[in-house]
């Protein structure tokens, strides 16, 4: 079987290992152009950054976990080496940059962890990092992800109620994990909680942090196996532009 994630090592899921969303490519297209260092954010072994790093240009790359970014620096070729800057911890309280001091920031498929409030404050540090008219480009698990399945009734319903956090639910006795054969080596490789992501919670999110939605869509989530499909929904990427 094709490899297509390779697992984190800090059990935070799986880092995508072949087929891109067109959010991360966005991303590496712009970063290759922009006049300021560019961020990758919670970036395992690095997605964007090896693909920028091999056309020639330069890249931070953050992650909780430094033994992700020592890997990356050690695979990354000698010469290309000076061209990576890493920035290990929590991007939600440890990480620091200089204000407006960026082009662009890539957060892929970290959000599905965080609760409303703390994507809400990861925001507002990213609009502060990046300069007037810098982007940021999200990615994450969307409300229609394979787990969510059957549990996508009561997402809305809790969304009617107005329900701060209506997408995050344990995955503990999640129906469709519960039907996979390694269920618990899945479990076992993932936080407990996840908060699937929506396009209008993620607006609003993005407004409040000052920043206007440039593109946003549903698409299909190739870069997952079957138990994380659906309708062909399953992955949500957002484009803004800091104003
Ligand atoms: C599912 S992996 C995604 C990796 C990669 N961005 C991708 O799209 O395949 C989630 C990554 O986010 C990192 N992460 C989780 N919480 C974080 C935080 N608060 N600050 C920085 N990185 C975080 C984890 O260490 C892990 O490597």
């Amino acid at each position: 079987m094709e490899i297509k994630l390779v697992p984190t090592l800090n059990n935070m899921g799986w880092m995508i290992a072949q087929e891109l969303d067109t959010y991360t490519e966005a991303f590496i297209h712009y970063a290759l152009n922009a006049q300021k260092p560019v961020l990758e954010v919670g970036a395992a072994y690095g997605v964007a950054a090896p693909r920028i790093l091999q056309q020639g240009g330069k890249v931070i790359v953050n992650d909780l976990d430094g033994r992700h970014l020592d890997t990356l620096y050690a695979q990354t070729p000698p010469h290309l080496q000076p061209n990576l800057q890493l920035l290990a911890g929590s991007c939600i309280d440890e990480i620091e940059v200089e204000d407006h001091s960026l082009s662009a920031i890539l957060c892929g498929r970290v959000f599905h962890f965080f609760d409303t409030e703390t994507i809400a404050l990861c925001l507002a540090r990213f609009a502060r990092w990046l300069e007037p008219n810098g982007k940021i480009f999200i990615v994450a698990d969307s409300i229609f992800h394979g787990m969510n399945e059957g549990l996508l009734a009561d997402f809305l319903q809790r969304k009617a109620e107005g329900h701060p956090n209506p997408a995050r639910v344990s995955l503990t006795n999640n129906p469709r994990l519960a039907a996979q054969a390694n269920k618990d080596d899945i479990l076992q490789a993932m936080p407990e909680y996840f908060n699937f992501i929506d396009i209008e919670t993620m607006a609003k999110l993005f407004n409040t942090a000052g920043f206007l939605v440039e593109h946003a869509s549903y698409f299909p989530a190739k870069y997952y196996y079957e138990v994380s499909l659906w309708d062909g929904r399953e992955g949500v990427g957002l484009i803004g532009v800091k104003v």
